[in-house]
């Protein structure tokens, strides 16, 4: 392993500069050096600049040299929205869903988030573990370097610690680096069906108590939707999260307008998620509270729902970013190149929006702005190079991965080799 690494010659270094999430022409900014170097020392980058600024500072050989000719290289893309662990598939209901059922009718019927929360609570650490570490890998070759990871399969204490637990494990040995979410308030589960206040009750009394205690979520998140956690529901658990150290995140009008969005400004929550109905008054209420909105074009698609107004929203002055939001069931799909399809065709963001939305305000949007996100002295060299000169190709080059190689604090972990 070297210990130090020089990338020269970039096309594009595109350096995201910033350490906050970045709202309406800011997003548009993507410092970009031309000819552009970067020193890695100790997996941190030391310094940053064109290839000639870079050399002339340089004062020893380094150990590693990429060269990045006629390449793009961007800060690692963090996903700040998924729910990577989970047992068993949803394939059968996604037939469903093809036929014209939808999610909410099947998930009323009991399939939905009960079914894989049926096969987690079976799942031992190990089949879990196994199962995470393959999907980290297949997003660390989109060039995921970060990523949130919800629980929420468990909706018991000892399952949610259960997959907590194997998020942890899977951190200190996988590249990619998690951050955890608790979604203990993820759905009903069937011992409480129709009893969703005594559900609550138990999440204020005894899981949330639990998973603050075990420091192994950073987060919590909760599925405020019609037919599942009112707006009052979600305001008592993520307050009570709060006060005990863990930031709110909320699922916020995915399916119908109930008024999450106003409620992330409210308590002042790191982040909305979805808003694919959010009302223009929630979302002015988020750009005046800068809560990030973190929109998840995949699940849209895969819903065939509208999409969220990505437009309105950067014009609003919210900061956006974007997540594959991947999971069992309404979006099994860990694919970037399709998230930056569905944003530059249908959100219309510009490619350079795109590119803010999946580093520096994803970043934020996970409370890592300060170490990932951008390419700049003393945060974390987490990096990817494209195998084309300019980022332009990522909506150009439709739904292809054109991520050739990753960075990881300093390291290769991922080369494919395509030149
Ligand atoms: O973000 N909406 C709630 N949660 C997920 C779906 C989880 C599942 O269906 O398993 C979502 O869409
Ligand atoms: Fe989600």
């Amino acid at each position: 392993m070297s210990n130090n690494l020089l990338l020269r010659n970039a096309a594009e270094l595109v350096t995201c500069r910033g350490a906050a999430p970045k709202t309406g022409p800011a997003m548009s900014e993507l410092a970009i050096i031309h000819d552009g170097a970067i020193w890695v020392e100790d997996g941190m980058i030391r310094k940053v600049g064109t290839t000639a600024e870079v050399m002339a500072e340089l004062d020893r050989t380094p150990d590693q040299v990429m060269d990045a000719s006629g390449r793009c290289v961007l800060p690692g893309f963090v996903d700040p929205h998924t729910h990577f662990l989970f047992a068993g598939h949803r394939a059968e209901e996604f037939s469903w869903r093809l036929r014209g059922d939808t999610y909410m009718e099947i998930m009323e019927r009991g399939g939905g988030i009960v079914n894989s929360v049926q096969a987690t609570r079976q799942a031992s650490p190990e089949e879990l573990f196994a199962a995470g570490w393959r999907r980290l890998s297949s997003m660390l070759s989109f060039g995921v370097t970060t990523v949130e990871g919800k629980s929420g399969y468990g909706l018991d204490t000892d399952t949610e610690l259960k997959q907590l637990a194997v998020m942890a494990k899977l951190n200190r040995e996988h590249v990619v680096e998690i951050v955890p979410t608790f979604m203990g308030a993820h759905a009903v589960p069937p011992e409480f069906k129709g009893r969703t206040d005594e559900f609550v009750d138990y999440l204020l009394k005894n899981m949330l108590p639990a998973v603050a205690a075990s420091k192994l979520a950073e987060f919590c998140d909760i599925f405020c939707e019609k037919g599942v956690f009112s707006v009052e529901q979600s305001r008592k658990l993520l307050l009570e999260a709060k006060r005990l150290g863990l930031n709110s995140k909320v699922h916020a009008d995915e399916i119908v307008t109930l008024g999450g969005a106003e409620l992330a400004a409210e308590i002042g929550a790191l982040s909305a998620e979805h808003l694919l109905h959010a009302s223009d008054e929630g979302i002015r209420q988020m750009a005046a509270a800068g809560v990030i909105a973190v929109l998840l074009p995949a699940t849209a698609f895969c819903l065939r729902e509208p999409y969220a107004r990505a437009r309105f929203m950067i014009d609003q002055g919210v900061p956006v970013a974007l997540a594959t939001d991947f999971n069992p069931g309404s979006c099994f799909s860990e694919s970037i190149p399709l998230v930056i399809a569905l944003a530059a065709l249908y959100m219309q963001m510009t490619p350079a929006e795109i590119v803010t939305a999946l580093t520096i305000n994803a970043a934020a949007a996970v409370g890592r702005a300060d170490r990932v996100g951008s390419l700049e002295v003393g945060k974390q060299a987490d990096f990817v190079v494209l195998e084309h000169p300019s980022h332009l190709f990522l909506p150009y080059h439709a739904g292809v991965n054109c991520v050739d190689t990753v960075v990881k604090r300093g390291q290769i972990v991922c080369d494919k080799g395509l030149t």
